[in-house]
């Protein structure tokens, strides 16, 4: 049977997360959040002090990694990470190790119905041929005001002016990069996540409907 792939893809802190949750529980699908693979990778090369502006260094590093894991923490939620992982992405050589991950785990989990992947890249490069495809429109400020809320209430030291810098920084980054920029992917549907979740869920439910 065909597995269903539905793609979220959008910039940092729009929201992406908590609507994978909300489609992968209405459909029992299995969500991927691929943003946690570069968290993870850049963990490691903050562990190990690895130069991530060198391709050599960085190229040696992920010829060692066998596995990363998939589960979220709270070490690799802070802002330093963040930035970390948003740096390291640039790198064509990490892209393609990512990916690599990916597939695999949409191939291995053959039982599952489908999948819901959020990121930057994955309805405009990783899964281009996804049944559903969305992306998460929302303003850089309120986008802010959330992020800052969030690591408040998880207990992180955190300063709204720096946030909202530190979220437009990361757009940059991620829209303005060589390989795989944060683009609208061809045949998404732009999903309008400014509002009140009731809202963002309505637009999507309208698209769930129709697949
Ligand atoms: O989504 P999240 O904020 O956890 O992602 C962390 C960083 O990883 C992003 O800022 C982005 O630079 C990078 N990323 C990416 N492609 C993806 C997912 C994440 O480049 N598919």
């Amino acid at each position: 049977m065909k597995k269903l792939i539905i793609t979220i893809d959008g910039p940092a802190a729009s929201g992406k997360e908590k609507i994978a949750k909300y489609i992968s529980k209405k459909w029992k699908l299995n969500h991927l959040d691929s943003g946690i693979l570069y968290r993870r990778l850049a963990l490691i090369f903050l562990i190990e002090n690895i130069d991530f502006k060198s391709i050599h260094k960085i190229k040696n590093k992920l010829k060692e990694i066998r596995q990363i894991s998939f589960r979220n923490s709270k070490k690799i939620r802070t802002q330093v990470i963040s930035k970390l992982a948003s740096k390291i992405a640039v790198h064509n050589c990490v892209r393609n190790f990512v990916n690599k991950f990916q597939y695999n785990f949409v191939n291995k989990n053959k039982k599952m119905r489908g999948f819901v992947i959020d990121g930057r890249d994955i309805g405009s490069v990783v899964f281009k041929k996804a049944d559903l495809k969305l992306y998460i429109d929302v303003n850089p400020e309120i986008r802010a005001k959330r992020r800052y809320k969030q690591l408040i209430d998880s207990g992180e030291k955190s300063i709204y002016p720096k946030i909202l810098r530190d979220i437009k920084l990361r757009d940059k980054q991620d829209k303005l990069r060589k390989h795989s920029p944060l683009i609208i992917p061809k045949g998404s549907h732009i999903i309008n996540n400014n509002g009140r979740f009731k809202d963002t869920v309505n637009q999507i439910n309208i698209l769930l409907d129709k697949i």
